[in-house]
């Protein structure tokens, strides 16, 4: 079934992660409210999320967040349309407080309800800023959990065409960091850092794998990494952390823009769309512009809030299956292995 209005009032629910999240948007681009509870600082202390602590947060917040978010947006449930929840991928007992939470809210209020891929909604981040987009493009989604470039052909009709083989680039990010003792999480710190060292100053390894021009591994660069602060420690010298961070991600960047704009070029793609948490690194956005502007490639980028971990996103995403009559049946479960293009319901 199609509907067919011309206004959709959409409530996004995001809890894949450690951000307990929700948003109101109407139309699948004007953001009456995104609220986001982000659970830093429990998981800060760890070095990293811990999932139990996760999912006790989420039952924590949901309700709360959920009051928040209609009441900034100034809407109550009659209003809304459709409730759009991230069912996978992520941790699963996340995942199930959102979805468990959009089930019952949209049974006991009589309003549809839209199973979305949390990644697929990091890429649509995108069309909530920029609605005029045209397929085909090409999406970089680089997240702490995900790495990936994707070729979209229409709404919902995606090849994934290059993907990691070990870890997400965030996930380098943040392990990197560890080392280095700069925190949870490390992308933001080592961005920081990175602006007052020099790219040059520590060789690391960049991967390129055979017969997967798109495809990613950063766990070699990860050790390389590892081994150059053990070398220091055994000399006796002091890591020059400004310096390592910046080669750090030099290295990485180096990869995601050589990879993403190769895809561009051999799938005849005048857009790149990047996405995810990683999307935020100042030093990514003006690599990936000005190596693609030099193939006379666009790039375009969601503003920082809008690539990390959020609902109205979600409820973008949400609002583009609706027009496709793509709704969940009241089976939806959480899916921590969620593949992307293909709904498990
Ligand atoms: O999309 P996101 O909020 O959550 C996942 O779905 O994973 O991404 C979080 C990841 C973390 O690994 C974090 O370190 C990374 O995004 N990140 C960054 C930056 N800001 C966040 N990585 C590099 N540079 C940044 N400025
Ligand atoms: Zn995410």
């Amino acid at each position: 079934m199609r509907l067919n209005k011309n206004s959709y009032l959409i409530m996004g629910i995001e809890t894949s992660c450690d951000e307990t999240s929700v948003a109101i948007v109407k139309n699948g681009r004007e953001i009456l409210a995104n609220i986001i509870a982000s659970q830093i600082d429990l998981h800060k202390k760890f070095g990293g999320v811990v999932p139990e602590e996760a999912s006790r947060k989420h039952v924590e917040l949901i309700n709360p967040v959920i009051q928040e978010a209609l009441t900034s947006a100034g809407v109550s449930f009659d209003d809304l349309d459709g409730i759009g929840v991230s069912y996978g991928p992520g941790l699963v007992g996340a995942l199930l407080v959102g979805v468990m939470t959009a089930k019952s809210l949209a049974y006991a209020k009589g309003i549809k309800l839209v199973g979305v891929n949390h990644v697929e909604a990091h890429m649509y981040a995108n069309f909530l800023e920029y609605p005029w987009l045209e397929f085909p493009l090409i999406c970089l989604v680089v997240s702490g959990g995900h790495s990936q470039i994707v070729y979209l052909a229409g709404h919902g009709e995606y090849e994934l065409i290059g993907t990691t083989r070990d870890d997400a680039a965030g996930e380098a990010f943040d392990k990197v960091a560890r080392v280095l003792n700069l925190g949870y999480p490390g992308g933001p710190a080592i961005d920081k850092l990175a602006r007052e060292g020099n790219p040059k100053a520590i060789e690391l390894p960049r991967a390129r794998l055979k017969n997967d021009p798109y495809g990613f591994s950063f766990s070699g660069l990860k050790t390389a990494v590892l081994n150059y602060v053990n070398r220091c420690e055994q000399k006796g010298e002091k890591v020059h952390l400004p310096d390592l961070a910046a080669s750090f991600q030099q290295a990485v960047i180096d990869v995601l823009v050589n990879n993403t704009v190769l895809a561009a070029k051999n799938y005849n793609v005048k857009t790149i769309l990047l996405a995810g948490g990683v999307a935020v690194n100042s030093q990514l956005r003006s690599e990936m512009k000005e190596k693609a502007q030099a193939e006379g490639i666009g790039v375009l980028y969601p503003s920082p809030i809008l690539c990390t971990d959020n609902a109205a996103m979600v409820a973008c995403l949400a609002y583009y299956k609706m027009r496709q009559g793509k709704f969940a049946p009241w089976s939806l479960n959480a899916t921590a292995r969620l593949p992307l293009g293909k709904d498990l319901y």
